[in-house]
């Protein structure tokens, strides 16, 4: 129910300058009452119980060394391995499973670490850009990446690296066709997409070579 001065607002066809400020400033004071009064209610509420700290125990293996620490259960495994393992190729784009910045490998398979429990790692084989090479010797598809100028400012090429070495693996780099569709998840901001088709062409028969 609008107060009178809000009413004389609404129904005046012609609105003088003077009225419209008036008007303004009583709703204005009105938002302010009803805010102040939400105050009111929020400070008698009850403050919900802080959740306790769930630790545990995390055993599991990155770029084949074996790891033992103490995690928070809701940590990430992007978290873990930037912030605990300083392991920071693995990039945090959106943090939210859109980007493919964070892409690593559990298993084998290809995860956004972003959206991954480190928990989920327990008894498991994490890989990250870190471990892909064989010593001095880069990965085929990290030097396919060098060979065909598939990146510019290089923040998504380690997701880049990981979802394609994976998509290799998975039998879906037969085609340029198949190798855009199953790398549609690694968003590149730079539009290195050309480079990055052709680089996993070459590696891949490379790959499939080995
Ligand atoms: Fe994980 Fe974007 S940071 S998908
Ligand atoms: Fe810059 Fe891909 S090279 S985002």
């Amino acid at each position: 129910m609008s107060c009178p001065e809000e009413q004389s607002l609404l129904k005046g066809p012609l609105l003088s300058r003077r009225t419209a400020l008036h008007g303004s400033a009583v709703l204005a004071a009105t938002s302010i009452a009803a805010c102040s009064a939400r105050a009111v209610d929020a400070e008698q509420l009850k403050p919900l119980p802080v959740a306790p700290t769930h630790a545990v125990t995390l055993r599991t293996t990155v770029n084949g060394r074996a790891i033992e620490l103490e995690i928070d259960t809701r940590t990430s495994l992007l978290d873990l391995l930037r912030e605990r393992l300083a392991l920071t190729g693995a990039k945090k784009g959106c943090d939210h499973g859109q980007c493919g910045a964070c892409t690593v490998h559990l298993d084998g398979r290809r995860v956004a670490s972003c959206l991954t429990l480190a928990a989920k790692g327990e008894g498991r084989q994490v890989v990250t850009i870190e471990g892909l090479s064989d010593g001095a010797t880069l990965h085929p598809m990290q030097q396919a990446f060098i060979d065909h100028d598939a990146l510019q400012c290089g923040y998504c090429t380690p997701g880049q690296i990981m979802a394609a070495v994976a998509c290799v693996a998975e039998g879906n780099a037969t085609t340029k066709e198949r190798i855009r569709e199953y790398m549609s998840g690694n968003i590149c901001r730079c539009g290195a997409y050309v480079g990055i088709v052709a680089a996993i062409e070459d590696a891949a028969s490379k790959m499939r070579g080995a």
